[in-house]
This record gives C-alpha cells, sequence and structure tokens, in this order.
C-alpha cells in the first residue's frame, strides 16, 4: 500500500534533478504518473521517456510528455495527456525551471522572457488547463475536486539573489500565484502550496554550494521528494497558500509578508513631517535590506 494509491500525478520538468526524484517517490507511491519534460539525455534521447521508462521498469506507472509547459497549448496538452492515458487527475507538481543568470544591467531582452515563460507561465499555463478540468468535475459530480497543486518557488525569490533578477522575480510571481490559486480553488477542494527546495542538481552544481560530505547527503534531489507526496496526499488537504523551505531532513513552514512597524494619524503626512518620523519604522531594525540566507544553513 502507498500513500498515493489510485491518483494521478503530472509533474512538470521531471526528466532529471528535483522533478525526477518527485516522479519517482510519487510513483513508489503508488501514483500513476505523467512525466513531463522537454529536455534530452546526455545520449539524445527524451528525458522524459527515458524517466517514464525507468519507473515502469521498477514497476511503477508512468507515461511521458514532451510538451512546452511555457506555452498555454503546452499545459493544455500536459492535462489532456493525464485523462486520456489515465481518466483524471488528482495531483499537478510544476516543477520545470531554467536559470538565465546575469546582472540585471547586462540582462538582455531573451534571457528576462525565456526565465518569466518557462517558471511564471510555465506555472500559470498547466495550471489554469488542469484547473478548469477541475472546476467542470466538481460541477459534474457536485462534489469537489479535491485535487493538490505544488509549486515550485525558490528563496531567490523571497530574498531577491544578486545575478537572478529575472529568476527571483518569476519565483516571487510564483508565491503569489499560488495565494490566489489556494483562494480561488478552495471552493472546488484543491490546495495549493509552493515549496522552495535546495539541492545539487544540474542547475545548481556548477555553484559548489551542495556537495556530498559524509554520511547523510542533505543535498540529494530526492530529500525534497517526500514532502511533495504528502503535499500531494489527502493527509494534507487542508494545508493550502504555504511557502516551505525544504532540504535534507528539514521542511521550514515560512509566514508570509508581515507588518512589523507603521506609523498611523488621522490625516496626511508631508514629507518634511517623514523625515523625521518615518525613522520610528526602523527603531528596532536596519533600514536596509537584510543579507541573502546562507544556503547551506540547517534552517530557512
Ligand atoms: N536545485 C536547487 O537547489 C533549487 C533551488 C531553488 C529552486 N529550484 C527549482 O526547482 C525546480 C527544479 O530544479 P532542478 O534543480 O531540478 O533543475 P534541472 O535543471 O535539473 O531540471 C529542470 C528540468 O526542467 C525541464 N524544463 C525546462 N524548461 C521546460 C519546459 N518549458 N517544459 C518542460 N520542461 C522544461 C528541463 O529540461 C529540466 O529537465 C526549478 O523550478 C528550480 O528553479 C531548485
Amino acid at each position: 500500500m502507498g500513500e498515493l494509491d489510485g491518483k494521478v500525478i503530472a509533474v512538470t520538468g521531471a526528466g532529471r534533478g528535483i522533478g525526477l526524484s518527485h516522479a519517482q517517490l510519487l510513483a513508489s507511491e503508488g501514483a500513476r504518473v505523467v512525466v513531463n519534460d522537454l529536455g534530452t539525455t546526455p545520449d539524445g534521447r527524451s528525458a522524459a521517456a527515458a524517466a517514464a521508462g525507468a519507473i515502469r521498469a521498477s514497476g511503477g506507472t508512468a507515461v511521458a510528455d514532451d510538451s512546452d509547459i511555457s506555452t498555454w497549448s503546452g499545459g493544455e496538452s500536459l492535462v489532456e495527456k493525464a485523462l486520456s492515458s489515465f481518466g483524471a487527475l488528482d495531483g499537478l507538481v510544476l516543477n520545470a525551471g531554467i536559470i538565465r543568470d546575469r546582472m540585471l544591467v547586462n540582462m538582455v531582452e531573451d534571457e528576462w522572457d525565456a526565465v518569466m515563460a518557462v517558471h511564471l507561465k510555465g506555472h500559470f499555463a498547466p495550471l489554469r488547463a488542469a484547473s478548469a478540468h477541475w472546476r467542470q468535475l466538481a460541477k459534474e459530480t457536485g462534489r469537489p475536486a479535491g485535487a493538490h497543486v505544488v509549486m515550485t518557488s525558490s528563496e531567490a525569490g523571497l530574498y531577491g539573489n544578486v545575478g537572478q533578477a529575472n529568476y527571483s522575480a518569476a519565483k516571487a510571481g510564483i508565491v503569489g500565484l499560488a495565494m490566489v490559486a489556494a483562494r480561488e480553488l478552495e471552493r472546488y477542494g484543491i490546495s495549493v502550496n509552493a515549496i522552495c527546495p535546495r539541492s545539487r542538481t544540474p542547475m545548481t552544481e556548477h555553484l559548489g554550494l551542495f556537495d556530498a560530505g559524509e554520511g547523510f547527503d542533505r543535498w540529494d534531489p530526492d530529500n525534497i521528494a517526500p514532502f511533495v507526496g504528502y503535499l500531494c496526499s489527502d493527509a494534507s488537504s487542508e494545508i493550502t497558500g504555504r511557502t516551505f523551505v525544504v532540504h535534507g531532513g528539514t521542511v521550514s513552514l515560512l509566514e508570509p509578508w508581515q507588518e512589523v512597524a507603521h506609523l498611523d494619524r488621522d490625516s496626511r503626512w508631508t514629507v518634511a513631517e517623514l523625515i523625521p518620523a518615518a525613522a520610528e519604522l526602523f527603531r528596532d531594525r536596519s533600514p536596509a535590506l537584510a543579507p541573502f540566507p546562507d544556503p547551506t544553513a540547517a534552517h530557512a
């Protein structure tokens, strides 16, 4: 018995890295998995087909999908693949990503557009297609669709990483999208959450930050997947609109933006008045942005 027996779950960008780990774990927990990826393996085969084949070879159920999820039609064909292959869609793990890092003064239009397309539109296009299906299902059956969506943000989006203006903006956008989707889809019984993973993958191995040490390898991408499996299970249905940082054996819950100080009066301020008054906002804290958190630290 797996925790996800009977479910159909689509994972974007699952041909390698963190997404491949998700697909393998979800299948090992009994889900039928749609493995989406438009990339190729180092020897030139379809990454999605290779991953789906490996899952089937180890006893799981999987089909490959090579849609480009950064397009509206790609999002729709991913959902159609789940429905035509397995007759259902119970979970959507939005994970596909690319990086085009550059200091913002040097960034070119294509680098900005490509990252926005794959991450932000690549989350929205499959989400929209899946949500239309779930709304229809809820209307037809009179019951909540009971599906689960897991999005993939990044601490780069939460804190702002130097050299990643495109990526950080897209990843911050994904957290905003997750909160809107959680609110809009609650009426259909759908949970929507976001994770910020940290692990050694083809995307991050060049950084040398996440090298395997002695003992437990904190940066193995397989460490992220169990929490995604949990978020795709009905045991976590009440959790929605939340953001987590996940790596190694750590799962951190983050609170969204919170007011920490305020100025308040019943009339409009002038600039001259704000010059002394605004200092009150920073009485207990630095006026400058806090440093980017250490990605190798134990907690978020
Ligand atoms: N690795 C980390 O430490 C880390 C940290 C924070 C966030 N993330 C996020 O986690 C996710 C997975 O990252 P990873 O490290 O496994 O990266 P990766 O580069 O190893 O894998 C990403 C996969 O997405 C696929 N992909 C790219 N564009 C696609 C498209 N348009 N349609 C379908 N598939 C597409 C790629 O072919 C690739 O197989 C990404 O969203 C990334 O931004 C990773």
